[in-house]
């Protein structure tokens, strides 16, 4: 597989230099100068975030990258599903219009705490310069190739937002019981494809879901003490193919197992369970793509000093 897996990165490394003249303000080297830290910072957090030696738990990989897509999904990768907006007073009402509200985020969205610790650190090291935004793009990847998954070229340079959107959270995200054509409209509405979807949705190779969202006939994984269920029965702790070797019958979610329900999208699962270069290829050039959905760049959005809040001058 290694010599396979270098292919990739050449073709990564292609993609990436014909992307970055098109998305002009964000680039490789955006912190150099004023935090050449940062990368170091972040890997040393999520290692630790993830390690049980160290007091970690593996899981929160997969809890990352779930925030990951889950911000950029709705209105774009700004960071704004890590907002707390619960200080909306309508009619002596208090509204809480965080995207954490969201019916797919609300006691269900993990790793706020990890991303903290991270700004935290990055803070200490370079005051008010780098985004949550590319911090959150940064972790989730470090994260991936921490549980042995592949790696994707990552400009850097977002901003964060000042607004977040619940309404784009509840309409944009997929839900565990969404049908096929469903989850096809909701990654074409984002520019994503059939291929795509079943690439991205790879990422249910680590991780684990509460009991509520898993199908009936595969609750005996999550019942064992209340405890959330893996969402790769095998190797939930390990980012690799295998996933796709359990569709459809041991896939925990509907969502997972409609992706062999149509023969033309099935052809895609059976690809990416036969061999494991094409899926981290796909993945990776998914992640890519997802990674500059919507960013703020230049003068617009902000540097939040706390990820939790909007930075008011
Ligand atoms: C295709 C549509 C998708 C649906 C319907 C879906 C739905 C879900 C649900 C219901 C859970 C369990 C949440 C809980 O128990 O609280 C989950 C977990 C997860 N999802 Fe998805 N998801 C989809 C696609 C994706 C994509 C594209 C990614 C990332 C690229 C992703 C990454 C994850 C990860 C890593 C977990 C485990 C999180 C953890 O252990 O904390 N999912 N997903
Ligand atoms: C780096 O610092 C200089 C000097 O303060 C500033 O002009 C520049 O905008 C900073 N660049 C970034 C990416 O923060
Ligand atoms: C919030 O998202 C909804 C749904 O995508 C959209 O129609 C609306 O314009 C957004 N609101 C703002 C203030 O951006
Ligand atoms: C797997 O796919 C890669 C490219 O995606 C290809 O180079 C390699 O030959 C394939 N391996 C097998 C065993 O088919």
């Amino acid at each position: 597989m290694a010599s396979s897996t270098a292919g990739g990165h050449c073709f990564l490394l292609a993609l990436l230099l014909l992307s970055s003249a098109a998305y002009g303000q964000l680039s490789e080297d955006f912190y150099a100068k004023n935090c050449s830290k940062l990368g170091t910072i972040v890997k040393e957090e999520v290692s630790r975030a993830l390690s049980r030696p160290r007091g970690g738990d593996p899981r929160m990989g997969a809890s990352l990258l779930r925030l990951f897509f889950h911000d950029c999904l709705p209105q774009g990768c700004d960071a704004s599903v890590l907002l707390d907006m619960n200080a909306d007073v309508t009619k002596g009402r208090i509204i809480d219009s965080s995207e954490k509200q969201a019916d797919p985020n609300r006691n269900s969205l993990r790793g706020f705490e990890v991303i903290d610790r991270i700004k935290g650190e990055v803070e200490k090291a370079c005051r008010g310069v780098v985004s949550c935004a590319d911090i959150l793009a940064l972790a989730t990847r470090a994260a991936v190739v921490e549980l042995k998954g592949p790696t994707w070229p990552l400009l850097l340079g977002r901003r964060d937002s000042t607004t977040a959107n619940v309404t784009a959270a509840n309409t944009a995200l997929p839900g565990p019981n969404s049908n096929l054509d469903e989850l096809i409209e909701k990654f074409q509405n984002k520019g994503f494809n059939a291929r795509d979807l079943v690439a991205l949705s790879g990422a249910h190779t680590i991780g684990r879901a509460q009991c509520q969202f898993a199908e009936q006939n595969q609750q005996a994984r999550c019942l064992l003490n209340g405890t959330p269920g893996p969402l790769d029965v095998q190797t939930p702790e390990v980012f690799d193919n295998s996933y796709y070797g359990n569709l459809p019958e041991r896939g925990l979610l509907h969502s997972d197992r409609v992706l062999t329900s149509r023969e033309d999208v099935k052809v895609f699962v059976e690809e990416y369970k036969s061999n494991q270069t094409t899926f981290f290829r796909d993945f990776a050039i998914a992640m890519e793509r997802m990674s500059r959905l919507g960013v703020l760049t230049g003068t617009n959005g902000q540097i939040r000093t706390d990820c939790r809040r909007v930075l008011n001058n």
